[in-house]
């Protein structure tokens, strides 16, 4: 299990806060902002990314697992996930930590570093596909 303190979960949820102000969301005014932890330590933000095509806008949790990703990263300890109101993240951003490890923890908190829950990727989508899925 991995532990998070309360000074962790607050320097992550304020990394996330301060991502947030970069967010580019003209469209939606929902402005989300996100920090990621690697299980070596090294830190990642992301913010939302829309686009005048609608769809091709991309979450602050994806931007920030891939631009790890493409770091050469892929295993996460905990993402913090800042919204106006503490919204929590998205099935296809959900489907897309259970890739990487259904133990990372997410925190989800609002703009003024409330923390509304602070559970697992498992938490947040039970019974998620993963690639042991694959090897059959
Ligand atoms: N959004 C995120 O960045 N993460 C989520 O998990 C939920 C939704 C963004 C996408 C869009 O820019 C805006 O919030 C409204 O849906």
């Amino acid at each position: 299990m991995i532990t998070i303190t309360t000074e962790d979960s607050r320097f992550m949820v304020d990394l996330a806060i301060e991502a947030r102000r970069r967010a580019y969301a003209p469209y939606s005014n929902y402005a989300v902002g996100a920090a990621l932890r690697t299980k070596g330590g090294r830190i990642f933000t992301g913010v939302n990314i829309e686009n005048a095509a609608y769809p091709t806008t991309i979450c602050a949790e994806r931007v920030a697992m891939f631009t790890a990703v493409a770091q050469g990263e892929k295993e996460f300890e905990v993402i913090a996930v800042v919204t106006a109101n503490g919204g929590y993240p998205c099935g296809g951003c959900r489907q897309v930590m259970a890739e990487f490890g259904l133990d990372t923890v997410v925190i989800i908190a609002d703009e003024t570093g409330r923390v509304i829950e602070q559970t697992t990727v498992n938490g947040l989508l039970p019974g998620a596909f993963t690639p042991a899925h694959l090897i059959i």
